[in-house]
């Protein structure tokens, strides 16, 4: 079989009066209008549980979109067994009629579902029209997409073969179960943990954030209209301490696709640690994890690229992507100019409800992101030695609301220098023009993150210099570019250092984490 060759899906613009504007409009209206119930997924049932959830738009925090059931242990253990009940058909399955059901997935999001998965990202993670296109709808459809197609390179990846000896690789599912937790920032990356593990051949409990739940449930609306078969994916809503114990500590534990902050990651790979001699084999860990993602400029940069890298950068999705530029270094001859026009774009943007297409920024997650994020500006308001030189203001009365912000730090190794903030902030310390050299350093050794990174330089000679430095620095560098919008088969994306196990989501590299691999001789 020949798989078709993948294609990045195009983004729509979602201008007033599109089709795709209305038909999102509608999808709001029509969620808004109701409250729904949602239940966990396992084996073939729906369950629901007298414990509910809350589910409200971060940008309005009294509305109420639904209630999910909550799971406990008892949960926990039906998913696992209900995936381990469904793993010898499907890890028997053809790996094309398994392709089948996720290119289906696919053209449902694609095309009958793109609304629906796009509302429910606006509404569940307040990400306006344009963020949930990019997020919900393409970067899931092409992670769906290009999966098959690497794994369809990895199929055919064959050892030599000489006279009288026929040498064969096999690609089989790990033995076990696999864990997907899933962070609550990426609808995308939701959808892509479980299923590029299950692509392959394996079998999935996958619990996501509380807070991504109202757009996970559709997502799995998605996977089952596709086809996909009872018992593959199990979604479950249960506290991640409790859900992990039980699912770290079970004999058939497979392995964890792991997406979500660096602090949970070391703890469930110490927890793992602890239980190792209690499977069948290494389970398989990977994780992407926090990021400190830099921006450095050099003297020779378009000051304006540099502002609006910063500006797009750093405060798209409300800074809540986990390749957020948030520390800058920018030289002294260009700091004026940089400035002015951050400045300039700043007073343009606008913050408010997704509902409303001319806003750009909207509400960060919940109150506990909220509490966090707004605690580093307080903090920077009294310090002598930094100064917010645009927003600052933030206010949770509707919905979890913070100005983008951009403080200016005197010291290098200034808290919001060093630390994830994961939220509209960022901070610039100005070097001096002639410590290039020095700057790179401490570019390289201000953070333990290494997940993305840009320069910004017209002289070849710097870009190089920078590009070598900073080699460790980020697993995704960025040239004359924002930090931030890694595409599908274009740019695969993952970090190193604290970032990571950089298995690059949506690559080949990742997938062949999801196999065993058999070779066979044989001898005529
Ligand atoms: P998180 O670490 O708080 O949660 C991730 C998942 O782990 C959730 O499903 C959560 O319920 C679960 N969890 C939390 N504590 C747990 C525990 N002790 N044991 C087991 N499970 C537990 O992350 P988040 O706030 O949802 O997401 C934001 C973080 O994710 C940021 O640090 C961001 O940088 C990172 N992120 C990284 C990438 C990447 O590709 N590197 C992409 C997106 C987000
Ligand atoms: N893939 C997303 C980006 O690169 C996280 O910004």
């Amino acid at each position: 079989y020949q798989v078709p060759l993948p294609q990045n899906e195009p983004v729509l613009n979602y201008a007033p009066g599109s089709p795709e504007r209305e038909s999102v409009k509608k999808a709001l209206a029509e969620m808004r209008a109701t409250q729904i119930e949602v239940p966990m997924y396992i084996g073939s049932e729906k369950v629901f549980t007298d414990k509910k959830i809350k589910l409200s738009p971060p940008h309005d925090h009294q509305h109420i979109l639904g209630y999910a059931s909550e799971g406990d242990a008892s949960h926990v253990t039906a998913a696992i067994n209900a995936s381990l009940a469904a793993r010898t058909d499907w890890a028997s399955l053809p790996w094309n009629e398994r392709a089948a059901i996720f290119l289906k997935a696919a053209d449902l999001l694609s095309g009958p579902y793109r609304a629906k998965i796009n509302a429910s990202t606006m509404l569940g993670q307040s990400k306006n029209a344009y963020q949930a296109e990019i997020d919900a709808a393409c970067e899931l459809i092409d992670f769906l997409r290009f999966n098959v197609a690497f794994y369809q390179e990895i199929m055919a990846e064959q050892p030599q073969s000489a006279k009288g000896i026929w040498n064969k690789s096999e690609y089989r599912p790990l033995e076990g179960f696999v864990y997907a937790l899933t962070p609550f920032n990426f609808t995308a990356i939701a959808g892509n943990l479980p299923a590029s593990a299950a692509l392959m051949g394996n079998v999935c409990v996958w619990k996501p954030a509380y807070t991504q739940i109202f757009s996970a449930q559709v997502i799995m609306e998605v996977f089952r209209e596709a086809g996909l078969p009872d018992g593959v994916i199990n979604l479950i809503y249960v506290d991640g301490p409790l859900a992990g114990d039980i699912a770290f500590s079970h004999p058939d534990f497979a392995g964890i696709h792991f997406t979500g902050s660096t602090a949970v990651f070391q703890s469930i790979w110490k927890t793992i640690g602890q239980n190792i001699n209690k499977y069948k084999a290494y389970p398989r860990i990977v994780g992407e994890t926090g990021g400190k993602d830099f921006v450095i400029a050099h003297k020779s940069a378009d000051a304006k690229a540099v502002a609006v890298g910063l500006v797009r950068g750093a405060f798209e999705f409300q800074g809540q992507k986990c390749s957020a530029a948030s520390r800058a270094y920018i030289p002294s001859n260009l700091w004026e100019d940089v400035k002015k026009y951050m400045l300039a774009d700043l007073a343009e943007i606008k913050m408010g409800p997704t509902e409303d297409f001319s806003n750009f920024v909207n509400a960060v997650i919940d109150e506990k992101a909220f509490d966090k994020i707004s605690k580093y500006i307080s903090d920077a308001k009294t310090d002598a030695d930094v100064q917010i030189i645009a927003g600052g203001n933030f206010d949770k009365s509707e919905g979890y609301f913070i100005q983008p912000t951009v403080i200016q730090a005197k010291d290098p190794k200034y808290t919001t220098m060093c630390e994830e903030i994961f939220g509209p902030v960022l901070t610039v310390y100005v070097y001096d023009e002639n410590k290039w050299e020095e700057t790179l350093e401490l570019v390289n050794t201000t953070s333990p993150y290494a997940l993305t990174g840009a320069v910004f330089s017209q002289d070849r000679y710097a870009i190089n210099q920078a590009t070598a430095k900073l080699v460790d620095a980020a697993g995704n560098f960025y040239i004359n570019d924002k930090p931030t919008g890694a595409v599908v088969g274009q740019q695969p994306f993952g970090g190193a250092r604290a970032s990571g196990t950089n298995d690059k989501a949506g690559s080949k590299l990742n997938l062949l984490r999801w196999v065993n691999a058999r070779t066979i001789k044989e001898t005529f």
